[in-house]
């Protein structure tokens, strides 16, 4: 009986650390864990992306209205204010954008982010969407940090303002107590503070863990729900053989 716990534990515990060896992969200046429970977050993460990112950018495999139904949007906030494109809420989350002149602007099509959460993690997206400074040898006038070469614009400067890399920071690195976030110096502050903007970009990223995914909030709260009535059982099954020795002994 002992080696089977054994084995099971030693199963769980590699199970667990599984996607820690996952998420290990190039070093990324900042750290993102999705809350798909937060519905709040999620909401604003949803307003961000139909605001900023949907002309752009679409998500292929979700519906408006299976969005608006897991976030709790109701059906006419969603029609004025989250659909742009005059699609109907049935409908899949297309851009706008057409892709092929789309490809001649930018050098190339920008992407469906359906399942970019999955492909590339919410910590390279909230990576992603957190180191675009200014770089005049750019077509765009910026760079990235993350994805080199990007040939995104800075769409979030609005809300950020504009930043550039401190070159100065070389020699003081250590100064940072161990960090390795990315020393930025601030060109000109936008509509939010540092703190408002990661927590911005932070919904967002939520938002799009959500849409990779959005089976994924169901499947725990059923994950509980089978969990909790395996436990029922268990005790009931072991109160019932207890029953069914106790004269044997
Ligand atoms: C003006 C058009 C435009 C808008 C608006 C835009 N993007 Fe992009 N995005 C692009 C282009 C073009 C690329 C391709 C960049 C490359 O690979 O060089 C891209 C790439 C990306 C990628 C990388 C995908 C991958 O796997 O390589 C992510 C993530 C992304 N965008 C997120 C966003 C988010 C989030 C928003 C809204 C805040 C947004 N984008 C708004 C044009 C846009």
């Amino acid at each position: 009986m002992k080696p089977m716990i054994l084995r099971i534990v030693t199963v769980g515990a590699l199970l667990a650390s599984a996607p820690l060896f996952a998420a290990g992969g190039g070093a990324l200046p900042y750290h993102y864990s999705p809350e798909l429970g937060n519905e709040a977050s999620l909401q604003r993460g949803a307003k961000l992306f139909m605001n900023y990112c949907s002309g752009c950018h679409g998500l292929e495999y979700l519906r408006y209205n299976r969005m608006a139904e897991d976030l709790e949007i109701p059906e006419d906030l969603l029609t004025e204010n989250l659909i742009f494109t005059g699609a109907k809420p049935g409908e899949h989350i297309n851009t706008a954008m057409p892709s092929e002149p789309a490809s001649t602007w930018f050098g190339q099509a920008p992407p469906d982010l359906s399942l970019t959460a999955r492909s590339r993690g919410p910590s390279w997206i909230y990576s992603y969407l957190l180191t675009f400074y200014v770089d005049e040898s750019r077509p765009m006038g910026v760079n990235n940090l993350v994805l080199p070469g990007a040939s995104m614009p800075n769409v979030l400067a609005t809300l950020e303002g504009w930043k550039a890399m401190d070159h100065h920071d070389g020699e003081s690195d250590g100064g940072h107590g161990g960090s390795h976030e990315p020393a930025f110096v601030e060109i000109e502050p936008g509509e939010l503070d540092e703190a408002e903007f990661r927590a911005a970009v932070g919904d967002l990223t939520n938002f799009l863990a959500y849409a990779a995914e959005p089976g994924k909030r169901d499947r725990h709260a059923l994950g509980f729900k089978v969990i909790g009535y395996l436990i029922v059982l268990f005790i009931l099954s072991w109160l019932l053989k207890r029953e069914y020795w106790k004269d044997v002994h």
